[in-house]
C-alpha cells in the first residue's frame, strides 16, 4: 500500500503547489511511482509547476463524480518516468463533490503508486477539508512570517481534528538573514506549529523561473538549491536519515 500525503498550510502563497511539484518529480526521479492531485478547484495551477499544461484532458470530478476509472485518468508525465498527475477542475460546487468519493480514490490510488501527494487549496474551508480526505500524513508548508506560522498552527488544529496525526513540516524561502533580522529562528517556528521538520527550502528564483517557463524544477535546475532540498525531503520522506542542508545568507 502507498503513502497518502496532503500538502497544505493554511496560508496562500507558501509554496505548497511547488513544493508537492518538487517532491512528486523527487519521489519519481528515485524510481516510485507516484500521483499527484491538484485539490485546488478553479485555481489549479500544479499542472504548470509540472510542465503539463497543455496535456491534460481528466480532473478528480471525472473520478470521482463521472465514473471515470482512476487509470485512464491520470497523465504519464512525457519526461519524469513514474509521475503521473490528475487535476482538478476549473469549476465545480464543493458542496456537490462527496468526501466519501474522494477519500475512496485516494484509497484507490493508494494500491496503484508508492505516494500519491495531494496539494490543497489555500484557506481552511471546505476545499482545505476535501483535500486532507484519505491522507495519512500531512505536510505543511510554512515560511518564517508570522501570519503563515499562525495559520500555520491553525491548520495544525484543523489536521488533527481531522484525524491526521502525523503532521510534517516543510519551512519554505528561507533566508536566515531575515528570520534573524526578526530574532526568530527556524527552531520557533517548528515550536510554534508543532510538527515534525521534515525540511528546509531555501529561497531560489529558480522555483519561479521553472514555473514561468512550464518546466519542472527537476529539469529546469536539477542542482539547484530548492531541487536539492525538494531531494533531500523526498529521501526522508522514504525513511532515510538525511542531514539539513546549510542555507546562507
Ligand atoms: N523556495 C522558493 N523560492 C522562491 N520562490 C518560491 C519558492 N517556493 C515558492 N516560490 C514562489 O512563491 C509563489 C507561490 O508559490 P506556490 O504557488 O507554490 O504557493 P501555494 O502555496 O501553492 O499558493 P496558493 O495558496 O495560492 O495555492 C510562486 O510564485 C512560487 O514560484
Ligand atoms: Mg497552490
Amino acid at each position: 500500500m502507498g503513502s497518502s500525503i496532503v500538502i497544505t498550510s493554511g496560508k496562500g502563497g507558501t509554496g505548497k503547489t511547488s513544493l508537492t511539484a518538487a517532491l512528486a518529480s523527487a519521489l519519481a526521479a528515485s524510481g516510485a511511482r507516484v500521483l499527484c492531485i491538484d485539490a485546488d478547484i478553479g485555481l489549479r495551477n500544479l499542472d504548470l509547476s509540472l510542465g503539463l499544461s497543455d496535456m491534460v484532458c481528466r480532473d478528480f470530478c471525472d473520478v470521482v463524480l463521472g465514473g471515470c476509472p482512476l487509470e485512464e485518468a491520470v497523465t504519464e508525465h512525457p519526461l519524469i518516468p513514474g509521475l503521473f498527475f490528475l487535476g482538478a477542475p476549473v469549476f465545480a460546487d464543493h458542496t456537490e463533490i462527496p468526501h466519501e468519493g474522494f477519500t475512496a480514490m485516494i484509497e484507490e490510488a493508494r494500491t496503484l503508486f508508492d505516494w500519491c501527494l495531494v496539494d490543497s487549496p489555500a484557506g481552511l474551508g471546505r476545499g482545505f477539508r476535501l483535500s486532507c480526505c484519505g491522507a495519512e500524513k500531512a505536510v505543511i508548508t510554512v515560511t518564517a512570517d508570522d501570519s503563515s506560522r499562525r495559520d500555520a498552527q491553525r491548520a495544525a488544529s484543523e489536521l488533527y481534528e481531522l484525524g491526521i496525526t502525523e503532521l510534517l513540516l516543510a519551512v519554505n524561502r528561507v533566508r536566515p538573514r531575515l528570520i534573524k533580522r526578526s530574532r526568530s529562528t527556524v527552531d520557533d517556528i517548528i515550536d510554534s506549529v508543532g510538527a515534525r521538520l521534515i525540511g528546509l527550502v531555501p529561497e531560489d528564483d529558480n522555483v519561479p523561473l521553472a514555473a514561468n517557463l512550464g518546466k519542472p524544477l527537476l529539469l529546469y535546475a536539477p542542482k539547484c538549491r530548492a531541487a536539492k532540498a525538494a531531494a533531500n525531503m523526498a529521501e526522508r520522506l522514504s525513511g532515510r536519515r538525511v542531514p539539513l542542508m546549510k542555507i546562507g545568507k
